[in-house]
């Protein structure tokens, strides 16, 4: 419990600082990845929680028949998205919330898609986030993540390996594994990954599409 906390309050410390210049260095990086994914998780139905919105990259993007409901642990992130959300009058916005991503405070089956942009990696349990990322959807809809996966493989995933540490000091992780998910999935038995797709820079950055299975 003590290192959960511990690493939440790096995620806080370090996304306080990164909060002012957020944009100006991820903006163009990122936007393949936020298109694609707000295009999926729009697909699954209208109510959309995004959960680890930042400063709200990715909320122009979801269209106005959507409603959107944005989290994130850091108070000054959420104070940059909400600037946005005015500025740019984004009326699928419904609410930005501070929280957690491992207690989400929301009833079961609230939406229908749940969507993860370049957050799961930086999640000290990624599976009791996705465990309640999966409470929270409906029946039928989709849980969609988007961040560095790697698989693991070959010169590549030695270089994801050794860069970890150096990168987990500016709050990002490298060495994060499709595999975590996937087995996630069939741990669990209702969700099914139903595509992952590679965007911008040439696959870097991956999109992944999990559906609740009606069956499962
Ligand atoms: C790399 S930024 C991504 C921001 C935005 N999703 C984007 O794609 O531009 C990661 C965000 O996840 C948030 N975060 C990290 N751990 C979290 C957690 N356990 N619960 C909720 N948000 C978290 C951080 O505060 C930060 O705003």
């Amino acid at each position: 419990m003590a290192d959960i906390r511990n690493t939440s309050e790096h995620q806080q410390k370090v996304y306080e600082r990164w909060a002012p210049i957020y944009d100006r260095v991820y903006k163009g990086l990122l936007r393949d990845g936020h298109r694609t994914l707000a295009r999926m998780a729009s697909e699954a139905g209208r109510d959309i929680l995004e959960v680890g919105v930042g400063t709200g990259l990715v909320l122009p993007y979801y269209p106005t028949h959507c409603r959107v409901t944005g989290i994130d642990l850091s108070e000054h992130m959420i104070a940059k998205a909400r600037e946005k959300v005015s500025r740019e009058h984004l009326v699928q916005v419904q609410a930005l919330q501070v929280m957690n991503a491992h207690a989400l405070e929301f009833a079961d089956r609230s939406f229908d898609a749940v969507s993860l942009p370049f957050v799961i990696t930086l999640i000290p349990e990624p599976e009791r986030a996705l465990d309640e990322c999966a409470r929270v959807t409906r029946p039928g809809g989709e849980i969609v993540i988007a961040s560095k996966l790697g698989d693991g493989r070959g010169i590549q995933g030695a270089i994801e390996e050794a860069v970890a540490p150096l990168v987990h000091r500016v709050g990002w992780s490298s060495a994060f594994r499709i595999s975590r998910i996937t087995e996630w999935a069939e741990r669990r038995g209702d969700f099914e990954v139903t595509e992952i797709r590679g965007v911008f820079p040439n696959g870097f950055f991956k999109v992944m599409r999990l559906k609740h299975r009606l069956d499962g």
